[in-house]
């Protein structure tokens, strides 16, 4: 094995994207899938691969103080990609702790544990975090973010990324730890736990469920396909400056009511159902507090830099988005029900024994 990489929150939406590209397309490395199994995490996200032979997955909390260190010295990583985090705003604002808790204190253990066991052997070493566009607060109509947007940071999830960016800064600046940065505007495709906007909504249209719409509907998000931020996350990864902060995002602000729109059209085209049915789902509710009004992102650096650029157009991803979770009603019902969590334990637990 020519490199042994740590990647946290693997199990997760992106995290399960990431981990598939870098086992499929790094045969010569060593992934090591560091993630607690929170509600948010699925192994069964990565059926496929889990029998690779450069594949480790570790349950286990980047929080534990005993464990990341003894896993820096058990697998002497050479790199870590670090994606695990609490991530849903709304859970953010009814519960802010679990969220400083994961996503400032846990980032910080790692950022420790790398600092501790590589102390004076920084080269070909890459501690790479992966944060969101979130940090830079709320738009109003014009602009876009850049990497030298000054940070507002505006709800606890927000805030606690923020935070956790601002620690890898520190242990840059501080102690020299090679250190890179992303933030990435809103993600959708396959796996999307079904709490965030497009795949609940695609959930609720099959199932002639309202679907709920925050306010007015006319906040906007830069949407961007999964796979193309792990595209650009092994990019980065790879060919980053080391210090550097790099913006990805698709170029793609839709409000959420004609994203919501669009939607409908698309699934009543492939439920078969008339023209219009499945926008009468459409409910307005209280809107979420605080609510950040508009994200957009400038990513020239990196499309300058690093030579990337998204892969996919907005309506063609919806539908591949729309046939996956139309063809995985069974991935949805585990996620829904709990049953991912008898899953693990069947290809894990027992196993070990
Ligand atoms: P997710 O909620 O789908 O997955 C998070 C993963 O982290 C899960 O597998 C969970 O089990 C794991 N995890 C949570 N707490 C943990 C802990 N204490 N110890 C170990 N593992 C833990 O999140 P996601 O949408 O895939 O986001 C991944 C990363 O990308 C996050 O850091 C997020 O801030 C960032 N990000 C997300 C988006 C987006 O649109 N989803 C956009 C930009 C950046
Ligand atoms: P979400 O997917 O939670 O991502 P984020 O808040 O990180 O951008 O929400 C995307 C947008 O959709 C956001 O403006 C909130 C809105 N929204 C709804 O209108 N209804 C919903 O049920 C959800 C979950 C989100």
């Amino acid at each position: 094995m020519k490199k042994t990489l740590l990647i946290t929150g693997g199990a997760g939406f992106i995290g399960s994207h990431v981990v598939r590209l870098f086992v499929r397309k790094y045969p010569e490395y060593r992934i090591v899938n560091l993630d607690a199994l929170t509600y948010a995490g699925n192994p069964e996200n990565l059926k496929d691969i889990e029998h690779a032979p450069n594949y480790v997955f570790e349950k286990g909390d980047i929080t534990d103080e005993q464990l990341v260190p003894a896993l820096f010295e058990q697998y002497r990583f050479d790199g870590v990609v670090h994606l695990a985090a609490e991530s849903h705003v709304d859970r953010s604002i009814t519960d802010p702790l679990a969220f400083i808790k994961t996503n400032v204190f846990g980032t910080a253990n790692l950022l420790n544990a790398a600092k501790n066991a590589w102390k004076d052997h920084f080269d070909g070493k890459r501690f790479y975090h992966v944060s969101t566009d979130e940090v830079y607060g709320s738009l109003g109509k014009e602009g876009y973010f850049t990497e030298t947007t000054a940070y507002d940071p505006r709800s606890p999830y927000s805030a606690s990324k923020a935070s956790s960016d601002h620690f890898v800064r520190a242990y840059q600046h501080t102690y020299g730890l090679p250190t890179l940065i992303s933030n990435c505007s809103n993600n959708y495709g396959a796996n999307h736990f079904p709490e965030k906007l497009i795949p609940l909504a695609i959930h609720n249209i099959k199932n002639k469920k309202p679907i709920p719409v925050y306010g007015k509907g006319e906040n906007v998000r830069d949407w961007l396909w999964v796979n193309d931020h792990a595209r650009a996350i092994d990019v980065i990864f790879h060919n980053g400056n080391i210090g550097e902060t790099y913006n990805i995002g698709g170029h793609n602000e839709w409000t959420n009511i004609d994203l919501i729109r669009e939607l409908c059209r698309i699934m009543d085209k492939k439920l078969n159902r008339k023209a219009g049915e499945s926008a009468e789902l459409i409910t307005f509710v209280k809107d979420r507090a605080g609510h950040d009004l508009r994200y957009a992102i400038d990513s020239s650096k990196l499309q300058r830099d690093l030579g990337w650029e998204p892969s996919l157009q907005f309506e063609e991803g919806l539908e591949k988005t729309v046939d996956w979770y139309l063809n995985n009603q069974e991935w949805l019902d585990n996620v829904i029900n709990g049953a991912y969590q008898d899953y693990y334990t069947k290809q894990y637990v027992e196993r070990e024994q």
